[in-house]
């Protein structure tokens, strides 16, 4: 009697081993004509001939139902391409193959997606164990998931010109999200962010400048390497990666934060492991290296939202924080941005308001979009007291970020917020402490007389190197635009604030009288002698720079003109700017910024040494600067005379090269075998003496000297050391390298000493810069992109290798 069960248990049963044949059946190769698929919890799906990918409905929360392929062995739910993203379909949802391709329609029938073929009526539709699903005919694909990706690339998959992959919004939600990946149609390799929900571009923020631009296809190969192809199918371009092998899935995707990043994960043939050594494990693909520093944007949020700041971790994954005085908007959405959490201060006069609020300390933290106002304080002693009363008086003041005497003051909301051990200074966060006494209330946006204002310090120069922290990177859509403006033969107005700086003619009157008749000498060359002095613009006074060349420059007044134009058309914030000139007959002068802060030389040979961030930041400037010269500009400027007395520090301790154009105007090239050298290890590269021809890598070998010196704060010769082997740093660097006592180097430099593997890739930077064959040298764009980390950088060999040769 027990064992006979009722009828419609037995119906149940059947019903459950009907659901069960079916999804079996389902995994077959060829899907028919008139199948179809059904949102619900059956987790029905078309799986590949091997079982390694799926097409079918994946459940999103309580959401909806996202159509979408998935890798089906690997226990972490990843999926590498949807249809629907944006529109998720309720339970009933229907998936239909018809010989129009695939149909996805809601309950009611509606049409939410379709695939759209192209070439004739689909036979059968099949789920590939690449990644692909394909609707095809006997003659050929019809439709291919792969042409359409969303966030995700696979191995086999080619992205073609104007193609994109949008990242998605979260890590829960997949709608299309904050940032895209494309290449554009005219064969550059970009990322930008995009507005969401609209579908609005806002920046591009990478690359630095590093992609050549003649791309045609990028192809995920087998191996594992992206490789940007163009038209001809020569690879220009492969983005930086260890590649895998087929004993690992594989896949890139641009992910919610905004950083494409390579995966591999073990594909478990072990069926007893149950897929526990199946996870995902990045390879070294993460563009951009640091996304916190990186995004920087004309207008927009940055990398986090509003009145946030970004802060990267060890695994190179950025978190959102609000500061103290701040709480998140949307709790459950940190890119959301942050809101203050007081009362804004009153802008009445005479409110007393000032007194409420005080400051939240946070070093190394900037929100370099913000500025409205920049205070230079004449002396640094008590400057930072200054700062804090200019900002806590003013009622737009929101922040300001204070860096050796330098102030400068931030609007709200704030944006781009960053904090990196990178960046030099600290920011001062107002919040308020009291509440009110008198309700200010109301309106508080009357404007302030704007003549009330401290006095703004109007130099537009100084401008040029934006705001205090800002100087560690060169961001990319910074120098992009830089780049564009360059090649238009304009000179641009950083954020409006620069005044009409067209290269200006001066007469030398003129020039004579703003420099007090030639007083006071900053400097004397060979060839020339730099004078201070100060000149008038739209009423404000610029402090400048006067050269005078002394003799050997070119008589021709009109190459004189031609290079000197080609100079001015130069514009990076790693290089001294040229504002004018004055050519009249023997009288050659050039005027350029006046850099407040001196020569590289006095900073780093002097009593009191740059820390090690400093010391690296004006390295990477001074490499970003030298490849603007060698590969952005629109004639191609060689330096030939890279040494620290030639890289000048602004206000702001930015590198800023010097004196470059003027190899040209004064002739060097044949000046230089008969002077100045001197010993046999100087910045100046072999081949000068050498009957061989002078290239960029002239540079490359000094700025390799260079990079010694600021590593290890000493001059490339010195006489007077402990050891003979220590004379030559050059030599010393790479007896220290080789026989693996870097330490040495950095002696009595505990901050450099803390960064041993940060001194120790630069070191191997350096090695390679100064190789005597010219062509082991790397590009200056190879070398900041070492620097920057973005490549790696390979084992140097000995520098003078090649000397046997000759
Ligand atoms: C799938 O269908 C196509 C066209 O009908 C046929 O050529 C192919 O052999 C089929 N493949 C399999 C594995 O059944
Ligand atoms: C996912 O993000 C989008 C874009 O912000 C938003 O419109 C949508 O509501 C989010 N979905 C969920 C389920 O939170
Ligand atoms: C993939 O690309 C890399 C780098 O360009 C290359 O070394 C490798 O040979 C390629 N592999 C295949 C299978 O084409
Ligand atoms: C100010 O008042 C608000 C509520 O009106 C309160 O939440 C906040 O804690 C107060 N702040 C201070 C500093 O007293």
């Amino acid at each position: 009697m027990a064992s006979l069960a009722p009828p419609y248990i037995l119906c149940f049963f059947l019903l459950f081993m009907l659901l069960l044949c079916s999804s079996t059946a389902q995994a077959q190769r060829n899907i028919s004509l008139g199948s179809s698929l059904t949102a619900a919890n059956n987790n029905l799906f078309w799986e590949s001939p091997y079982g390694h990918f799926a097409f079918g409905f994946q459940q999103i929360g309580k959401d909806g139902f996202l159509l979408a392929i998935w890798f089906n062995k690997i226990p972490e739910r990843t999926i590498a391409w949807s249809a629907n993203r944006d529109n998720l379909v309720q339970q009933g949802s229907k998936l239909e193959l018809t010989k129009l391709g695939l149909v996805l329609k809601d309950p009611k029938g509606n049409q939410i997606w379709a695939s759209g073929i192209s070439g004739g009526d689909v036979a059968y539709g099949a789920m590939l164990d690449t990644g692909n699903f394909v609707l095809a005919n006997s003659s050929a694909h019809l439709w291919e998931s792969f042409k359409e990706p969303t966030d995700t690339l696979l191995v086999g998959q080619t992205m073609s010109l104007n193609t994109r992959l949008v990242a998605r919004y979260s890590k829960t939600n997949y709608s299309s999200g904050r940032f895209y990946f494309i290449l554009q149609s005219d064969g550059n390799l970009m990322l930008y962010t995009r507005n969401s929900p609209l579908d609005a571009t806002n920046s591009a923020y990478w690359p630095a400048s590093d992609t050549p631009n003649n791309g045609f296809q990028l192809i995920f190969n087998q191996s594992g390497y992206l490789n940007l192809e163009d038209k001809n199918g020569s690879i220009v371009y492969t983005l930086p990666s260890k590649g895998a092998t087929r004993d690992f899935y594989q896949r890139a995707t641009l992910e919610y934060d905004g950083v494409f990043r390579q995966y591999v994960c073990p594909k478990s043939s072990d069926q007893s492991s149950n897929g526990e050594n199946m996870v995902w494990t990045r390879s070294s693909t993460t563009i951009p290296f640091n996304i916190c520093l990186v995004i920087i944007q004309r207008t927009g949020g940055g990398a986090c939202g509003f009145n946030s700041y970004c802060i990267i971790n060890s695994e190179l994954r950025p978190t959102c924080l609000c500061p103290e005085g701040y709480t998140y908007i949307d709790p459950n959405d940190d890119t959301k941005g942050c809101k203050q959490t007081f009362e804004a201060q009153s802008c009445d006069e005479g409110s007393g308001d000032a007194d409420d609020f005080d400051f939240v300390n946070m070093e190394h933290t900037d929100w370099p979009l913000s500025d409205y106002e920049h205070l230079q304080m004449a002396s640094e002693s008590g400057s930072e007291d200054k700062c804090r009363k200019a900002c806590l008086v003013d009622c737009f003041c929101a922040a300001v970020t204070f860096y050796k005497g330098d102030c400068w003051k931030k609007r709200s909301p704030l944006s781009n917020g960053m904090s990196d051990p990178y960046l030099s200074g600290k920011a001062l966060v107002k919040r308020r402490t009291h509440n009110s006494t008198s309700k200010a209330g109301g309106t508080n946006a009357r404007k302030k007389d704007q003549s009330n204002h401290s006095t703004l310090v109007l130099s537009g120069i100084v401008l040029l190197s934006s705001s205090v922290f800002f100087n560690v990177l060169l961001l990319a859509a910074d120098f992009l635009v830089l780049f564009r403006i360059c090649k238009k033969a304009k000179v641009i107005k950083p954020n409006g604030f620069l005044p009409e700086m067209n290269l200006h003619s001066f007469t030398y009157a003129k020039l004579e009288a703003a420099t007090s008749g030639f007083k006071e000498v900053l400097g004397r060359g060979a060839s020339s002698s730099v004078f201070k002095g100060v000149l008038t613009f739209d009423d404000n006074q610029f402090m400048v720079a006067v050269k005078k060349l002394e003799h050997k420059v070119n008589e021709n007044g009109q190459e004189f003109k031609a290079e000197v134009t080609s100079i001015g058309c130069t514009n990076h914030k790693n290089l001294v700017q040229l504002i004018g000139f004055c050519d009249e007959g023997l009288h050659k002068l050039l005027i350029y910024e006046y850099m407040s802060n001196g020569s590289l030389a006095t900073f780093l040979f002097g009593p009191s040494k740059p820390n090690w961030l400093l010391r690296v930041q004006i390295a990477l400037g001074t490499a970003r600067g030298l490849f603007y010269l060698h590969e952005e500009c629109s004639t191609q400027i060689l330096h030939c005379d890279i040494k620290p007395q030639n890289i000048l520090l602004d206000d702001s301790y930015t590198a800023r090269i010097s004196d470059f154009g003027l190899a040209k105007i004064l002739k060097m090239d044949q000046t230089r075998t008969t002077t100045g050298i001197r010993g046999t290890k100087g910045y100046v590269a072999p081949e000068w003496f050498r009957n061989m021809p002078v290239t960029v890598k002239v540079d490359v070998y000094s700025y390799g000297i260079l990079l010694l010196e600021l590593i290890c704060c000493r001059k490339n010769i010195e006489e007077d050391v402990k050891d003979d082997t220590q004379m030559i740093l050059a030599d010393w660097a790479y007896d220290c390298y080789a026989s693996g006592k870097l330490d040495f180097l950095v002696e009595n430099d505990c901050e450099a000493s803390q960064e041993m593997k940060m001194v120790e890739k630069y070191v191997m930077v350096a090695l390679w810069c100064i190789q005597e064959d010219p062509s082991l040298r790397p590009t200056m764009k190879k070398v900041v992109l070492m620097l920057e980390g973005t490549i790696e950088v390979p084992v140097p060999p000995y520098p003078t290798s090649f000397i046997s040769s000759i």
